[in-house]
């Protein structure tokens, strides 16, 4: 959700900067923008669109300075075009500021500076911010910003600069992620540490209501209210290598086929094969809370919700623990009951999602037990969360997510056993599935090799613009999964649901030829699955399953079938998945479609 990248050194910045953009890219496309201060003032260069429209328009003038912000955008307050686009100004043209974020009461604020004479440019809420910094403006940028901030609600990760203090750059956080990453010499500020790994891997995070100032051979954090914060720099865990395209054409289709390997990693370390239980060295010092939680709520937006749900089955399966699974944005404003005994478990693979990061506040505020499951190291969520687990499945650039999915559910399956074998299962048992759980990377990789065959079926249907599909217990979550990839990167209108909620309504949507996706595995609901894809095949629709090696039946009732490995039905759902994110994949490649970066999406979203 927006993009920051800020620069302050002895190198050129535009060139950072602008490198740094791409890496961020996945985080709003609508336009972008570079500032660097060059000849006694600020050079501006904006365009609606992609950095590639940005980069025609760099010249001389902004390759020159040695101190610079740079934006790319998600638009929240006024359409995605030049005016709009970031960096924003004041009125005098000597401050410049990117954000991240809403500024809530920027209709007041704008009306005061209006009184006060200030005339604005665009619609943004952005400006409203760099008009009221310019407007406390007295030679020191540090301090106008920290006037600024006492009268914003909302929240915020900005960079801010002033041609009259060419040398420095003030940051400030409050909702949206900043890290700063500190070289030898200069310093870069940015959402996400992907904008910065090329240049050093020594970072450390502002937390909410801090700030920072950055020089090229210095720095001083504070809280909005001027306290001293020590920061201790600590090593980014990934490399550079994990989020390159290597050789693939698209992130989605990179991320869809590392994910033996990324599984392997979540795994590896977890599962002790001798004694019959699950490692997780973060929750192990929570493991009698868990044990006697009399109720568990699994929380978190999208895709992660979709893992949540899988949750749900497998915690009341496996540990018979009661579970609910509630959406992030929901729960947070809905004050939840949230009795002693309760255990809340956050899932997010960024660790930054507002509506997220809000819940799990919600739940510590309400005394509850909170636990992430979280794929970016040292995120919010991460830090702010009583204990948790990581995915370690890697960075995930797409905005679709896929290996993030699975590495959820994945962590999810080992969480219901390290619980389940505290409270019901034999080691025996333990045991088994902890096998089952060790065979999945490379029943995944055998799922993966029929990409080509997935694809044949994406393009047979590809001009399909309604799609149902639709599964029964383990299977439902994958359904309501494999319709979201399919809509949010192809376009194509498509609806997930339990099998049997199609007759009391959206049965009426089956005409002749609609595609309509069954996940019917063999599992305990195998049959009452095939008399559902008997009604619908009586109106008509076309059946495209998902069906377990082996089950030649399942030709009688379906035109096309991606066959996956059997496995235990509570893991059934990370093979499942597979063939339905390959599905969407090269549905939305052979419609053309901007595949790692489509329309109106963004990967983190830090807006509420
Ligand atoms: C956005 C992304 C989704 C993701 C959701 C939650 O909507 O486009 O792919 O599932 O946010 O993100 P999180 O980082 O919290 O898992």
């Amino acid at each position: 959700m927006c993009g920051i990248v800020a620069y302050v050194g002895y190198r050129k910045a535009q060139p950072i900067l602008i490198e740094g953009l791409k890496r961020l890219e996945y985080r709003g496309y609508d336009s972008a923008g570079v500032v660097v201060f060059h000849r006694n003032g600020l050079v501006v260069r904006k365009s609606p669109g992609r950095i590639s429209a940005l980069e025609s328009l760099l010249d001389d003038e902004t390759a020159a300075g040695t101190c610079g912000l740079a934006h790319t955008r998600w638009a929240t307050h006024g359409a995605p075009n030049m005016v709009n686009a970031h960096p924003h100004l004041d009125g005098s043209g000597r401050i410049a500021v990117v954000h991240n974020g809403i500024i809530e009461n920027y209709r007041s604020l704008k009306k005061y500076l209006e009184q006060k004479g200030v005339t604005f440019r665009s619609e943004t809420d952005t400006e409203v911010l760099a008009q009221l910094i310019g407007h406390f403006y007295k030679g020191n940028i540090e301090e106008a910003v920290r006037k600024a901030l006492a009268d914003v609600r909302g929240t915020f990760g900005i960079a801010v600069m002033s041609s009259e203090e060419p040398d420095k750059i003030v940051a400030a956080r409050k909702g949206s992620p900043l890290i700063v990453g500190v070289g030898d010499g200069e310093f870069i500020v940015a959402s996400d540490a992907a904008a910065i790994i090329q240049h050093t891997t020594q970072v450390f995070h502002l937390n909410d209501g801090e700030m920072v100032t950055v020089w090229s051979d210095g720095f001083r954090t504070t809280t909005f209210d001027n306290v001293p914060v020590a920061k201790s720099v600590s090593e980014l865990e990934f490399t550079l290598e994990e989020i390159e395209l290597a050789g693939h054409e698209h992130f989605m289709s990179k991320e869809i086929f590392e994910q033996p390997d990324a599984l392997t990693n979540c795994l590896r370390g977890r599962l002790d094969m001798n004694e019959g239980r699950v490692v997780l060295g973060g929750i192990a010092r929570f493991a009698r809370e868990l044990v006697h939680a009399r109720r568990l709520i699994i929380t978190g937006c999208g895709t992660a919700w979709h893992a949540a749900l899988v949750g749900e089955y497998l915690f009341e399966d496996l540990a018979r623990v009661p579970t609910e699974v509630e959406y992030a944005s929901e729960f947070r404003y809905r004050n939840p009951v949230l009795d002693e005994g309760t255990v809340v478990i956050v899932v997010s693979q960024s660790g930054e999602t507002a509506d997220t990061l809000a819940a799990a506040r919600e739940a510590k505020e309400k005394g509850a037990l909170v636990l992430g499951i979280v794929n970016v190291v040292g995120s919010t969520i991460a830090r702010e969360t009583d204990a948790g687990v990581y995915l370690h499945v890697g960075p995930e650039i797409g905005v679709a997510s896929t290996k993030a999915y699975v590495g959820q559910v994945t962590v999810l399956t080992m969480m219901a056993l390290f619980l389940g074998r505290r409270k019901l299962l034999s080691q025996t048992e333990t045991m088994e599935y902890l096998r089952e759980l060790s065979a999945i990377p490379e029943k995944v990789r055998r799922i993966t090799a029929q990409s080509d065959q997935i694809r044949e079926v994406a393009n047979e249907f590809k001009s399909a613009e309604n799609w149902l599909y639709l599964g029964r217990g383990y299977n439902y979550p994958t359904a309501l999964e494999g319709a979201l990839k399919l809509k949010e990167i192809s376009y194509i209108h498509a609806e997930g649901m339990p099998a049997a909620e199609m007759k009391h309504g959206p049965i009426a949507l089956i005409n002749e030829g609609m595609p309509v996706v069954f996940i019917a595995t063999r599992n305990s609901q195998y049959e009452k699955v095939i008399s559902n894809i008997e009604e619908v095949r009586a109106r008509g629709g076309r059946v495209i399953a998902v069906a377990t090696e082996g089950d030649a039946q399942i030709r009688d009732y379906a035109e096309r079938v991606f066959y996956v490995p059997d496995t235990p039905e509570p893991l059934q759902p990370l093979l499942s998945v597979v063939p339905l994110q390959l599905l969407a994949y090269h549905a939305a490649v052979l419609r053309g479609c901007n595949v790692d970066k489509p329309r109106n999406l963004a990967k983190s979203v830090t807006v509420e």
